[in-house]
């Protein structure tokens, strides 16, 4: 049976939102028995994201739809592109509608051939939103399972 056994969590977050979504994804993959490495960008020593079956990359959005500076020095540190990445991010609809929201997640995804769209929550995922994060990993457990990761 396809098993997952690691994946890192990296992400970046200034006033906790994404911190926020990245802990619930936690949760969540620990519940399935998956081993989780959480690495909260610009703390500790960087995880090596080749050594993983699956990497999420967690991101706000900043100045007018930009990813912020920290996330691209991160990507240039990375060395490479993990052909295993699925994105994530938290933003706010407020500044600048639906063109600039999340705008991150989606450029992030496209630096590294996500093959599955992004998670754009509005701000803090808990309550109502809560919901599409768990839908989100869903369908990204599903989407590496078709892939092969780990069988
Ligand atoms: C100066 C500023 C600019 C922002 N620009 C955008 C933006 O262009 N698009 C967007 O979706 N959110 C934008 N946001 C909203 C943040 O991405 C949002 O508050 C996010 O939840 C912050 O994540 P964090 O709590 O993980 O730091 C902006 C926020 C600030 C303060």
């Amino acid at each position: 049976m396809f098993q997952l056994m690691k994946v890192v969590i990296c992400y970046l977050s200034y006033s906790g939102n994404t911190e926020e979504i990245a802990e619930l994804l936690k949760v969540q993959l620990e519940a399935d028995d998956i081993d989780v490495d959480m690495y909260c960008i610009g703390y500790g020593v960087m995880p090596n994201l080749f050594e993983y079956d699956l990497v999420f990359l967690g991101t706000f959005t900043w100045d007018k739809g930009s990813t912020p500076e920290e996330m691209k020095e991160f990507a240039r540190e990375v060395e490479g592109k993990p052909n295993n990445v699925y994105v994530f991010g938290s933003g706010d609809t407020q500044f600048g509608g639906d063109e600039l929201y999340c705008r991150a997640v989606d450029k992030l995804a496209r630096f590294y051939n996500s093959g599955y769209p992004g998670l754009k929550i509005e701000q803090s995922p808990r309550g109502s939103q809560e919901k599409l994060v768990s839908k989100w990993l869903e369908g990204v457990l599903e989407h590496a399972e078709g892939k092969n990761v780990r069988t």
